[in-house]
């Protein structure tokens, strides 16, 4: 790439336009206080497809949706036989979430793509900006799916009967999505021959507090923690609360609270490094004046060192046994991420570029987990991230400001040039 090519696309990136774009994909899923709850699978998961899609086809982006519903806005290289460099998220969101987890990812993956296009560049390499099916998990866990089936990780038929809160499934739905999405063309899903990526970028927001605190526009992603997700079920039996004497009963709400306590114990890191959360409670019958007869509880422990994560989650199920006093549990993993470290590959494209833009950088490993933590099995990797207000996400107060999410998108296009030149 010449001297002269990426500086012409990284002037054309817009602010304004990556922004508007932003905001009415906002709009879709719209909760009080600027948050947004969008739901993979659902209508307005849809509806934020199509109108990504209605930005792309005047740029002459050829789309088209794989098995699992990963949608893919591919720019034409060259040299189209080359090997593709990607880029994109996931347009989900927390039930309870912000207006840019993920869908920034993939409208400054769009973004990048047009000012290449405006600026008259068309590099050796094709480049895709996809987005994922279901990272956040918030509607069927657990999250990256997407990914996770594009890597190779699991076929697409593993989360088929895993329901919702409202009884139905991943498979289902996922079928019901892509009869609806009939009119878009196929094609196959993750790496067949010769279509390994060269490359993936992921864009997203910090989601905690260094950038912000330390006046930095850039954070260059080093890797990312590792997560393992537990589903316990505690299993009771049903009593009349005011009848039935407590040494008779076999409580599911007591048992969980037994259970939950012994696990704070042996998840208390005094260095705070270790990240052990129970969010998500059911409960049956789910009645005042009725024992609990099953509860079931969602862990989500994570940890940047994979040692430590797999001696604490192995140790959950024993410890979670040996604290119930009447009931029985069985605990089920849902999802095994290993700590990853990126490849210098896109990491030093990052910092390159980000200087050269004279942006201020730090080298951060990422707390949450992404899509991009699969995607660096297949392909080097790598990550930008953007300041976050506050370091809050997965809140409806989530914000970065309209700048700051420019200046993530001119380096993203500075080093999808680079990448895809080469
Ligand atoms: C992703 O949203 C995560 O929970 O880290
Ligand atoms: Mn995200
Ligand atoms: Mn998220």
């Amino acid at each position: 790439m010449s001297g002269t090519v990426a500086p012409n696309a990284v002037a054309a990136v817009s602010e304004a336009r990556q922004w508007d774009r932003l905001m009415q994909m906002a709009k879709l899923g719209a909760i009080p206080g600027d948050g947004v709850n969008r739901a993979c699978l659902t209508d307005l998961d849809r509806e934020s497809r199509r109108l990504l899609i209605s930005w792309a086809e005047p740029l002459g982006l050829a789309v088209s949706v794989d098995a699992i519903g990963n949608l893919f806005l591919r720019m034409e290289g060259t040299e189209p036989a080359l090997a593709p460099v990607l880029t994109g998220s996931h347009m989900d969101s927390q039930p309870n979430g912000g207006r840019f987890d993920g869908i920034w990812g993939v409208i400054a993956g769009l973004e990048a793509v047009q000012a290449l296009r405006e600026a008259g560049v068309t590099p050796k390499r094709p480049i895709e900006v996809v987005a994922w099916t279901n990272e956040e998990g918030g509607r069927f866990a657990p999250g990256c799916m997407g990914s996770m089936a594009y890597a190779g990780f699991r076929p697409v038929e593993t989360w088929d009967a895993i329901a919702d809160k409202d009884g139905l499934t991943f498979g289902a739905e996922l079928a019901k999505h892509m009869a609806l999405e009939a009119d878009i063309p196929r094609r196959p899903l993750g790496v067949v021959e010769g279509t390994a990526p060269f490359a993936y970028v992921e864009c997203h927001i910090e989601q905690g507090p260094r950038l912000e605190a330390e006046d930095l526009e850039i954070g260059v992603v080093t890797g990312i923690q590792g997560s393992r997700w537990f589903t316990v079920d505690i299993h009771g039996k049903s009593d009349h609360a005011g009848t039935t004497p407590l040494r008779l009963r076999k409580d599911a709400m007591q048992d969980m609270i037994r259970a939950v306590t012994a696990l704070n114990a042996i998840m208390h890191d005094p260095e705070d490094v270790l990240r052990f959360t129970v969010a998500r409670l059911e409960v049956s019958p789910n009645s005042s004046n009725s024992v609990a007869e099953r509860v079931r509880f969602s862990i989500d422990l994570r940890h940047p060192d994979g040692d430590v994560l797999r001696r604490k989650g192995d140790a959950i199920e024993a410890v979670v046994k040996a604290a119930l006093t009447t009931c029985t549990a069985t605990v089920t993993e849902t999802f095994h991420a290993m700590p990853i470290a990126f490849d210098r590959l896109v990491r030093d494209a990052v910092e390159r570029a980000a200087r050269a833009q004279g942006l201020g950088t730090l080298r951060l490993a990422s707390g949450a987990f992404h899509d991009a933590q699969f995607m660096s099995r297949l392909c080097p990797t790598g990550m930008i991230f953007v300041p976050s207000r506050g370091g809050v996400s997965h809140h409806p107060s989530e914000y970065t400001a309209p700048d700051q999410l420019a200046a993530g998108a001119r380096v993203l296009a500075a080093v999808l040039a680079d990448l895809a030149e080469r």
